[in-house]
């Protein structure tokens, strides 16, 4: 059966998947004052429980004071947050699952909109979210030392508590990519640069530091995007050539796998070539991948935040491109965000079961 294939067990390093099925980091602001709960722990291990094969968390923030932008989003610092983040990986892993966390510092933001702020203004390279819009400082290299530390230690605190993996959020517009970025990167210094290669150094310090904390045997994800919130048609690389630079100092550095986010899995990445953004990250690396991006809806995620509703979709063309082996692991976000069944179902080829997805699954732990 040509599902089959999603169904593969997968090893690398700390992991061992009993399936290809990822569920994809989403924020849900359900813990508050940094602290996940008790919903939130149950949340993790219904999904665990119905066979997804690699849980990653929510972003959860390093020990930095501005960064987050929302006090409800999980910390991953503090003894309160760690303990709470300790029974989600004791529910999970009693549920039969793999899990790790997202680490996350979310560099400069908006405000916001409940209107509350972090103590000390957000920070990043060059004070910026995005081109002309500034709402924080610019780094010192103290700054940017300490930081680099602090995704160190929560790297050290995941493995400690028992975590199977960690992944650092590289993608988006966050702290990570806003140093890849030209648009919010204007430093002059080595953390600067006019190339890529060069605005990486960021990231190769982290993921170098993670590595050294966690040690050769625990698998490092790093999620990355070429497009930003900011800006949904950049692309930080325009050619396999210029991909192939970004991306071979970061596996150098550490990185296991390579979580390569799209909004539709489906975009070929060049001209040329219907190889996605997973595609060529493993061709260019030779590391394992994931894709991610409207698997199995109709609709793309940042629509879904307007309001947008999505109707299932066949996997079709997913099982096709992973059975040629353009990638390893496929996320899916949405679709188990609404249901924590979505695995058995598609496993058990229940299809008129499957919900899609709309805007009020958002408003609760499901
Ligand atoms: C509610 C919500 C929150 C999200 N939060 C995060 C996040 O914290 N970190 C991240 O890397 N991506 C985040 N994303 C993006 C998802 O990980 C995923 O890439 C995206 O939803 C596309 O997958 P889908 O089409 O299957 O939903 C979020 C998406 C949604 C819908």
């Amino acid at each position: 059966m040509k599902k089959d294939i999603l169904f593969q067990p997968f090893t690398l390093k700390s992991l061992h998947l009993r399936n290809r099925i990822v569920m994809a980091p989403m924020t849900r602001s359900f813990s508050p004052n940094g602290i996940p709960t008790e919903e939130v722990a149950t949340y993790y291990s219904k999904r665990a429980a119905a066979q997804v094969g690699l849980i990653l968390s929510e972003g959860t923030v390093i020990n930095r004071p501005s960064s987050s932008n929302d006090p409800n989003i999980p910390h991953f610092y503090g003894e309160e947050s760690l303990k709470g983040w300790q029974k989600v990986i004791q529910g999970v892993h009693q549920a039969g699952g793999q899990m790790g966390p997202q680490i996350w510092h979310m560099g400069v933001m908006y405000n916001h909109h409940s209107g509350w702020v972090p103590p000390v203004p957000f920070e990043g390279p060059s004070g910026l979210n995005k081109p002309d819009f500034t709402n924080g400082v610019t780094m010192t290299e103290k700054d940017i030392y300490d930081t680099i530390a602090a995704f160190g230690q929560a790297a050290a605190d995941a493995k400690r508590l028992g975590f199977d993996c960690v992944e650092l959020h590289g993608a988006h517009g966050y702290l990570i990519d806003q140093f890849f970025w030209e648009g919010t990167n204007l430093r002059t210094d080595e953390f600067g640069g006019k190339t890529v290669v060069e605005r990486s150094k960021f990231a190769i310090e982290v993921i170098k530091e993670v590595r050294r904390r966690v040690g050769e045997d625990f698998t490092i994800i790093l999620r990355l995007s070429q497009w930003k919130p900011q800006d949904y048609t950049f692309k930080l690389t325009k050619t396999p050539q210029e991909m192939e630079a970004w991306l071979t100092p970061l596996a150098d550095a550490g990185v296991d796998i390579f979580h390569c986010s799209q909004r539709r899995f489906w975009d070929s990445e060049f001209d040329g070539s219907d190889l996605n953004f997973a595609g060529w990250a493993k061709k260019l690396t030779g590391k394992a991948t994931i894709t991610v991006g409207s698997i199995g809806l109709s609709g793309e995620f940042l629509a879904a935040f307007k309001g947008e509703s999505s109707q299932p979709q066949s996997i079709e063309q997913l099982l096709e491109r992973m059975d040629r082996g353009e990638f390893d692991l496929a996320a899916v976000g949405r679709s188990l965000l609404a249901d924590p069944n979505w695995v058995e179902k598609i496993r058990d080829e229940r299809t008129a079961e499957l919900k899609g997805f709309t805007k009020e699954a958002l408003g609760a732990l499901l």
